[in-house]
This record gives structure tokens, sequence and C-alpha cells, in this order.
């Protein structure tokens, strides 16, 4: 088949390279002329491990392309895939929908012959009816059929969650044109991903109700770790035990910073406008919110209380500054207020990431960008696990670290208390 996926960031590069590689010809399209120029020069502008091997094999046999030429690649395409973002807005926490209406003007701009439309990107409930609405002031309905198939991929397990989804939603409101959206889908459905079919409008809520689910699990489970940390128990013992329950199950139940990324907070914040909207009080999901930014707050006081109150001239080290292991993603980190906060109050920050030096941290006079875990952690006062990378596993701390009385605080509960408790540190970790 012949897609075209609008915009060419995580959603779009990644299941674009993914459609292609199942032999459809893609073009990835974005308005970002540095971007699209990187990709034709073969440089891939995320961190996503696989992905720059599936790029280049399907550029190579041309049934990749890149371009900024929106009207070229919508007009060879049949299916057009709108991947823009949508950030929350300016005004109120709802959904920016700016991106994805000028792309809906631009697909009636150029449409030739009959399109599926699909969009990809998260939206609230109707807007699968304002893009046709948009579409429909310059062409005929039964020129074009929009269909929404949102998109579950887990940053840093994209290719793995694009080839062996859980389940793929498609919402539609002609049945008619189901048959294709199955068809491209097929080589994933026949290894064994369940395809499941509603409505537009149920497909649209689907998205954010499961975001918010997952951000609610998060959630729990770490207020659920602050009382472990005042009565002596063990999150780590909790989670499994009430994670082997096949009704609760195991995963996203681990306690650590909040919440972040492109999608949980932005989500969840979109989803209660769309429930005011609607008259319906999503009050859970008011409340996650705001337990999750309570705990940032949380957690840079605790940073605080483990250096005595006093940060001035403290060395702190940071490893892992992006909200989860294996992206470059910086969107909603912690890091984004620990290290502003840290910086504010005298304190002097080294931080190591894997996936390097991040722009915003560079104005920030005594907060340095270090090339490796020894160079961060070396004559620390404190160390800082932020995010779970393997590297950050098995770390001899004698050894990147002269300060003997160096503490650790270790956010993602990576190394055994009673171990680090032997090896003389004063150790730190969440809920235990
Ligand atoms: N990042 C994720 O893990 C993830 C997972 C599931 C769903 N989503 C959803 O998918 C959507 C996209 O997210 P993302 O993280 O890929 O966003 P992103 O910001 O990484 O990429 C969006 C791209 O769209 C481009 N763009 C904007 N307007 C354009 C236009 N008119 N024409 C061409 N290109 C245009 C931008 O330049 C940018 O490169 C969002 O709605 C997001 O919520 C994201």
């Amino acid at each position: 088949m012949k897609i075209c996926m609008i915009g060419t960031g995580y959603v779009g590069l990644v299941s674009g390279a993914c459609f292609a590689d199942l032999g459809n010809t893609v073009f990835c399209v974005d308005k970002d002329q540095s971007k699209i120029d990187m990709l034709n020069n073969r440089k891939i502008p995320i961190y996503e491990p696989g992905l720059a091997e599936i790029v280049n094999k399907n550029y190579l046999s041309k049934r990749l392309m890149f371009t900024t030429d929106t009207n070229l690649a919508i007009k060879s395409s049949d299916i057009i895939f709108i991947c823009v973002g949508t950030p929350t807005s300016k005004l109120n926490k709802s959904a920016n929908l700016k991106f994805v209406f000028n792309v809906a003007t631009e697909i009636s701009k150029s449409i030739n012959k009959f399109k599926i439309i699909v969009c990809k990107s998260t939206v609230p409930i109707t807007t699968g009816d304002k893009i046709e609405k948009i579409i429909s002031k310059r062409n005929k309905k039964k020129l074009f059929e929009v269909v929404s198939n949102p998109e579950f991929l887990r940053e840093g397990e994209a290719i793995r969650d694009f080839r062996f989804p859980d389940r793929i939603v498609v919402g539609v409101n002609n049945q008619k044109h189901l048959k294709k959206m199955e068809a491209l889908y097929e080589p994933l459905i026949k290894k064994g991903a369940k395809f499941f079919s509603t409505t537009r409008r149920g497909a649209e809520l689907i998205k954010y109700a499961a975001n918010a689910f997952l951000a609610t699990k998060i959630s729990y489970i770490n207020e659920i770790a602050n009382l472990c940390e005042n009565t002596g128990i063990d999150v780590e013992d909790v989670s499994l035990g009430i994670g082997l329950d096949k009704r609760i199950g195991d995963r996203f139940l681990r306690a650590g910073p909040s919440y972040g990324g492109s999608c949980f907070p932005k989500d969840t914040k979109a989803l209660t406008v769309t429930g005011d909207k609607f008259k319906t009080n999503l009050s859970i999901i008011k409340s996650v919110i705001k337990s999750n930014n309570i705990r940032k707050t949380l957690l840079t006081n605790k940073v605080k209380k483990i250096l005595l109150n006093n940060l001035n001239n403290k060395k702190v080290a940071i490893l892992g500054v992006t909200f989860k292991a294996n992206t470059d993603d910086m969107r909603e980190s912690l890091c984004n207020i620990l290290i502003p906060y840290l910086n504010r109050n005298n304190a002097k920050v080294n931080y190591y990431d894997p996936t390097g030096e991040k722009t915003k941290f560079k104005k920030l006079k005594n907060v340095s960008f270090c090339n490796n875990i020894k160079m961060a952690c070396n004559k620390t006062d404190l160390i800082i696990i932020h995010t779970e990378w393997d590297e950050f596993k098995s770390i001899d701390f004698k050894k990147v670290s002269s300060n003997k009385k160096i503490k650790i605080y270790d956010m993602r509960n990576l190394y055994s208390p009673k171990k680090m408790k032997k090896l003389g540190y004063a150790y730190y970790s969440v809920g235990r």
C-alpha cells in the first residue's frame, strides 16, 4: 500500500519505518526541514533502540522516503496518517489541536482521489468529526473517510510495540472502510495481534482512558510507597504481592519518580477537560494529576532532606535526566524541576545521560554534563539515580567516587538496601 505519515516525530517516524518494513511504500512528511535533511542523510533525530537499522534498510530499498512536500505525499498515497503533536494548550489544560487541524486543511487542498485519513495523534473525543468537517469544506464526503487509529507505542520499546502490539484499535463510522485498515495491519494480525474495531469516538476515548489508567497505576503505587516509607515496609514486596493477582497485573506498578513523558501528563489533563465539557466529573483522574504534582515536590524535598537541608555548595551527581530510560525525551521529566531547583539553591550539579547533553541545562551556571558515570560522580556528595538505564544497574560506587561518605538516592530501586548498607553507604530509595 502507499502510505503517508504527516509528522515525522516519535510516532510518525517509528510507525512509518515499521510500515515500510512490512512492504508498504511510505512517505514520511515533516514541516521541519532540518529533520527531513537529517533523515535524508540517514541520521536519526531521536534516540530509539533499533530504529536506525529499520530506517536505513527501508530507505535504501526506496520503500521509505522523507520529504517536506505534503502535497506530493498526499497525492501519492492511499492512506494518510496524521501523526503531529497534540501538546497541552497554553490557554487551558486541553489538547492543542492546531497542528492536527492545520494538517486537515492541507489534506483538504491535496485530495485527488479517495483517501483514508487516519488520525494517529492522541486527540479528544469528537476531533475526528472536526477533521471531517474541515476536509468536507473543499471535498465531497465520498472522496475520503476519517478513521481513528490511536498509537500505543512506548518510547524506548517502540519497535517491539509496533511489531507485537497487545492490540490494534481502529475506530470507524463506516464499516466499509475497515477492510483496508485490516489489510494494512494483516502481517501483524497474522502474528497474533488483536485487531479491535469500534466507533471513531470510541477509539479516541480508548487512548485517553488507557493512558489515564496507567498514570493512575503509577500514582497509586507511588502513594503506597509513601506509606511504606513511614511504616518500614518494602514497596517492592507490595508491588509483587499485588501484581501477582492477574486482575491487577505487575506492569506499571513500580514505585519511582512522578510519571512524565510526552503522553501521561498531557493526556490526563486533556481527559479531565473532555470530562468537564461533557458534564462528567472525572474525579479519579483529577486526583491522580494532583498526586503526581505533589510527588514532584515530595521528591525534591527529599533530596534536600538527604543533604541535611543545606544545598549550598553541595555537589550532586544525577544519573539519567530523561523521563525514563531508553529515550532521549525530556518532556515532563522530574529533572526539569529538580535540576533548576538545585541550581537556585547553589548546589553544583554534574549530570550524565546516555543520550547526551541537554540544551535546556546548558544555560545554567554550575550545571555540567559529564561524559560518563565516573566523571559525574567523582567527589560528589550525593548521587541521584533518576532513570533505570542498564548501565546504572551495577555501578561499583567505590570506583566511581573517591568520597567515602557519599550518599546515594536511588529513585528507581535498582539496588538492594541491605547490600548497600553492608557496603557502608548512606543509601535512600523509594518506598523502602
Ligand atoms: N511519543 C510517544 O510515545 C507517543 C505514543 C503514543 C501516542 N503519541 C501521540 O502521537 C502524537 C505525536 O506525538 P510525537 O511524540 O510523535 O510528537 P513529536 O512532537 O515527536 O512529532 C510531531 C512532528 O510533527 C511535525 N509537524 C507538526 N505540524 C506539521 C505539519 N503541518 N506538517 C508536517 N509535519 C508537522 C513536527 O515538526 C514534529 O516533527 C501526539 O498526539 C502524541 O500524544 C505519542
